[in-house]
């Protein structure tokens, strides 16, 4: 693996962000578990993008639905054909298995350096499969979800049945999804598990292209708020021939990660494919139909798709610097930084410094995820927080007794101030 990437997954076992998954019985290849710092990265990520897109806006609700659904539905949506399968070659020498599109079959096996030895192409379907019932014989074979998408498909008619919202509108989930992937790797990049946040925004056919822009706007300034720099990425258009077997359109918005320029997100136009085929009826009505009936129709929709793993991903590699000596700092954006401050006692052997720290500390977890630390001198624990993206250090030492002031110091610029210990909750907030 590349240096960076080294380092990035080094730091994520070191400091409780992601370990390697099942790995007291020697590990399970390309699982992954997130620790403590990294389920709460995750879920300020989680948190922020459906506070953005779900709770702040009136064109959008949000769905839960469930990992594991009908077959029926996956036969509709093609997910159980060639749509949804990866075109698989097989090196006779070594057996080791490569995704047709990611080698180069004139060359030499990249594992074992065979020339000439791969196996014709075979088609390889990814969806999962599970099965339900517990008695032998009367098991029935069902599918974890390939994609969150398909439950919001599914569900469209009871949201509009529900919550009587009209068009423009749309549906956003965060969930699991699963894929047998052929060639999983580069840590939490391609994982044969992993977690979406997808929206379907269902509009009026002729007004697909406007939207698809409004999206594709909506999705850089998401990136732009979670600290990804727009000279990392790369909007990639996809031809026809190469997009998925629903979509119309494809935007693939790639990131240069330190293994290469990669899918990110994916930014599609569904056009009508999902719901026809689920609804054999026009399963939306307009409120004023035009005279003579009718206005009933098939919505297109627009599909904005994020992974979360690979925002997780992103996020770190654009927050990881060690470029000052003997210094790692997670330039994370303070809204995503698992703690959002740390409060240290300036020396742990007086009681009356720690006695007021802990009431700072207690009095801030109300409202923030705070550390503690009074062990070693201020500068490790300063460095400590640096490595895990904590924006403020609180100190309180022998003048707060005084003042009833502490000092915070900036991860970022390193500057110290002293502020009023009645002041520091809504200055936190403020810098927030
Ligand atoms: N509903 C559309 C859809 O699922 P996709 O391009 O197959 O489209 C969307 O997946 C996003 O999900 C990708 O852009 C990526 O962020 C994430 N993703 C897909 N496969 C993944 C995998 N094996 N591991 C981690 N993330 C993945």
């Amino acid at each position: 693996m590349n240096d960076l990437m080294n380092k990035i997954v080094s730091l994520c076992k070191r400091r409780g962000f992601i370990y390697p998954g099942s790995e007291i019985y020697g590990g399970l290849a390309n699982a992954y578990d997130y620790g403590p710092l990294g389920v709460e990265l995750k879920n300020n990520i989680k948190n922020l993008w459906w506070k953005k897109f779900v709770q702040s806006r009136d064109d959008m609700v949000g769905l839960d639905s469930a990992i594991i659904m009908s077959p029926k539905v996956w036969e509709a949506s093609g997910h159980t054909g060639a749509g949804f399968s990866d075109s698989l070659v097989e090196c006779q020498k070594c057996h080791e298995r490569f995704r047709l599109d990611q080698i180069d079959m004139s060359k030499s096996c990249p594992n074992c350096e065979a020339k000439n030895n791969f196996t014709e192409p075979r088609q390889f379907n990814i969806l999962m499969k599970t099965f339900l019932g517990a008695v032998e014989g009367e098991k029935a074979v069902a599918y974890l979800r390939g994609e969150t998408a398909q439950g919001m498909f599914v569900n469209f008619k009871n949201i509009l049945d529900t919550t009587r919202k009209t068009l423009p509108f749309g549906i956003a989930q965060i969930g699991k999804a699963f894929r047998n992937e052929i060639t999983p790797g580069n840590f939490i990049f391609r994982t044969r598990e992993f977690e979406q946040m997808e929206i379907e925004y269902f509009v009026r056919e002729a007004e697909w292209e406007k939207w698809f822009e409004y999206w594709l706007n909506e999705m850089k300034d998401w990136l732009k708020i979670i600290g990804v720099r727009e000279k990392k990425l790369n909007f990639n258009d996809i031809m026809e021939g190469e997009r998925a077997h629903y979509s119309k359109r494809t935007i693939d918005i790639e990131y240069e990660f330190p293994f290469g320029l990669k899918e990110l997100y994916g930014l599609a136009y569904r056009g009508d494919f999902d719901l026809k085929n689920h609804f054999k009826e026009p399963p939306y009505k307009d409120a004023d139909p035009p005279a003579g009936g009718g206005g009933e129709f098939w919505p297109h929709v627009i599909e904005p798709s994020l992974g979360v793993d690979r925002t997780v991903l992103a996020v770190l590699c654009e927050a990881y610097d060690d470029s000052e000596k003997d210094r790692v700092v997670l330039k994370l954006p303070p809204k995503l930084a698992p703690y959002k401050a740390a409060v240290f006692p300036l020396l742990a052997n007086k009681p009356e410094l720690v006695k007021l720290a802990r009431k700072i500390y207690d009095d801030l977890r109300k409202d923030f995820m705070v550390a503690w630390d009074d062990r070693g001198n201020i500068g490790k624990r300063y460095y400590s927080q640096d490595e895990i993206g904590t924006p403020f250090c609180i100190t309180v030492d022998f003048e707060s007794l005084e003042n009833d002031d502490i000092t915070v110091r900036d991860r970022d610029t390193m500057k110290q101030e002293r502020v009023k210990i009645k002041d520091l909750s809504q200055c936190i907030k403020k810098l927030l």
